[in-house]
């Protein structure tokens, strides 16, 4: 009998993800007898997918896009994955196919290693976005306690919904309120894909900012955005998005194989290697 271990990330399409670098590294560095793949799954093939795993040999998955509120329904969500509306990682506990949100502690985590003593003070933080990956940063800046926490979207409806869903700490704003909000605020998050390649550029002036801003870019391909740039320009304290990319795996990793992995500079290479060569 085998003790190797498997799991994979299952999208549709799935070609630009980098979770097999960054598994299979760590299986890798820590001689673990396992593999990491990537399975394009359509959905209406996602249901008998999920629905067989275990029987398929997986201790569990990654879900990216278009999957990743569908399988809310076909696991057993955690607090994260509820409050978010999304999971993207699951694995078994028991008979129990569970699943959670891991990009909320990857964006804390990312943080806490890049700027540390960076939620000391969020008495105004400006998210931009209000898609998945707003909800989840919007999820974990309330569990850091943030007062009020401005979010500004090119969609403004798509921005009341997510306010509304959150509660009072969370606000809806204009993107003309920025450079005002800017000034007060001690964290701006890019939490749209604003910036990333083939997209438009993110259009957000800094010249108001207050100088003890932190920016937290989600972006990761390029590595340097614009805003990256502007940020550093300025002095301004930043994290960019290969960091919360490698800190939202790890707790995939620790389910599926058994040991926490490391974040370290030896495994950024490798990603912003790989980023550059594509
Ligand atoms: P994700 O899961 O990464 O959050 P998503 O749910 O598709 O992806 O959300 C993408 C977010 O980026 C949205 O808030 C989107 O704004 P809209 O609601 O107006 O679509 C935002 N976004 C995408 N491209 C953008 C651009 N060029 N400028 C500003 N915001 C953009």
């Amino acid at each position: 009998m085998t003790t190797s271990r498997k799991a994979c990330v299952i999208g549709w399409p799935i070609g630009h993800s980098r979770s097999p670098l960054i598994q299979n590294y760590w299986l890798k560095k820590y001689g673990i007898d396992g593999e990491y793949t990537k399975r394009e799954v359509a959905p209406d093939a996602l249901a008998d997918f999920v629905g067989s795993l275990r029987a398929n040999g997986f201790a569990g998955i990654n879900v990216t896009i278009p999957h990743k509120q569908a399988v809310l329904k076909l696991s057993k969500p955690d607090e994260r994955a509820e409050a978010v509306g999304a999971a993207n990682t699951l694995w078994y506990e028991g008979d129990t196919l569970c699943s959670t949100n891991t990009d909320v502690e990857g964006f804390l985590n990312n943080l806490d290693a890049g700027v540390p003593g960076w939620s000391r003070n969020l008495e105004n933080v400006v998210v931009l976005g209000a898609g998945g990956a707003a909800r989840a940063v919007v999820h974990a800046l309330i569990g850091r306690k943030a007062a009020h926490i401005h979010v500004v979207n090119r969609t403004r409806k798509s921005a009341d919904d997510l306010a509304a869903r959150f509660g009072k700490a969370v606000t809806a704003d204009n993107w003309d309120a920025l450079s005002t909000l800017l000034a007060r605020a001690s964290l701006l998050v890019n939490a749209s894909s604003a910036g990333m390649k083939k997209q438009g550029a993110l259009d957000v002036d800094l010249n108001s900012a207050n100088p003890s801003l932190t920016i937290a870019e989600l972006v990761y391909d390029p590595r340097d955005t614009a805003l990256l740039k502007a940020a550093r320009a300025r002095g301004l304290r930043a994290v960019d998005g290969v960091g919360m990319l490698m800190h939202q795996a790890v707790g995939g990793f620790e389910r599926w194989f058994g040991r926490r992995p490391e974040v370290t500079s030896e495994l950024r290479a490798l990603v912003e290697a790989d980023l550059a060569a594509a």
